[in-house]
């Protein structure tokens, strides 16, 4: 059998309990990784660590709010701890809330840009001393199709991962010295738990049922016309985390059935 892509390597994947993250989890483990698979609901981290090793995979869980320095600090020393190094980091948390901007509660927008922006810049803050002493790194921010174009009723969302990709930039300039790597994943409509939550508001926004939102408003603007697995992202993001993905630095790489396209 071949070598696996990853042998040896650790991941850290934020929000990995569910949807996009887990299926990182889950490829990274396939592929030979150490993973931990952190979230900020630690019973449900817990559980798909243990999924992942039912399978026979090396996977532990740990609790984590990818917004706050403290457990981000002790998540690189909890990873430190049990793997002695970290190689490929994921910045992958996230969550939604839509409404117009007049509607838009300041607290919610606030807490959005803490998870989804300053979160991956403290995470990269914490794990770039070890990844330069290792000469060697992958941070993958899962950003979105929102960090490129506008979309109404998401203004913390578009505002966050519009930054994201800003701060994808500028440490990739600040780790191509030193082997490490840093891209931006701009994932389209992903069937997660996230998305069909979104879904929802949308559709109380708009004031049509949810399936309405999808052959109404998300379809028309999918060419493919089809929400994507995350397992087709997590497959980008494998490449991108392996030695292949070794030249492609400060991207921001779209994987939206064409959405972007038009
Ligand atoms: N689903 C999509 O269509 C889509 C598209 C583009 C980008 N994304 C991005 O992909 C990422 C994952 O989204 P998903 O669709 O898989 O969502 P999801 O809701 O299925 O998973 C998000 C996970 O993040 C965890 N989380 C929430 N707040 C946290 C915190 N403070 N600290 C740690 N963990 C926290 C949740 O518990 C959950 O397990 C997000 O950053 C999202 O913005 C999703």
């Amino acid at each position: 059998m071949g070598q696996k892509w990853l042998d040896g390597k650790t991941a850290v994947i934020t929000g990995a309990a569910s949807g996009i993250g887990f299926a990182i989890a889950e490829r990274f483990a396939q592929q030979g990784a150490n993973v931990i698979v952190s979230d900020i609901r630690e019973q449900a981290a817990m559980d798909s660590a243990r999924v992942l090793a039912e399978r026979g995979y090396t996977a532990v869980g740990r609790a984590v709010n990818a917004a706050a320095e403290e457990d981000l600090q002790a998540l690189v020393d909890f990873a430190l701890q049990a793997f002695g190094t970290v190689e490929i980091w994921v910045n992958n948390a996230g969550m939604q809330h839509v409404a117009n901007v007049e509607e838009f509660p300041v607290p919610t927008y606030r807490r959005m840009i803490d998870l989804m922006l300053v979160g991956p810049f403290i995470a990269t803050k914490h794990i770039f001393p070890v990844m330069k002493r290792h000469q060697y790194g992958r941070i993958l921010n899962i950003a979105s199709i929102n960090g490129l174009i506008g979309f109404a009723g998401k203004a913390a969302y578009n505002s966050a991962k519009h930054g994201v990709i800003g701060l994808t930039k500028v440490a990739a300039l600040e780790g191509a010295g030193f082997g490490i790597t840093v891209n931006a994943l701009c994932p389209g409509y992903v069937d997660t738990p996230l998305v069909r939550n979104q879904l929802a508001d949308l559709a109380r926004v708009r004031g049509i049922s949810p399936e309405q939102v999808l052959e109404e408003v998300i379809y028309p603007l999918v060419p493919q016309r089809r929400l994507l697995e995350p397992a087709e992202v997590a497959d980008y993001a494998l490449f991108l985390a392996s030695h292949h993905g070794r030249s492609i630095t400060g991207q921001a790489v779209v994987i939206d059935g064409g959405y972007v396209a038009q």
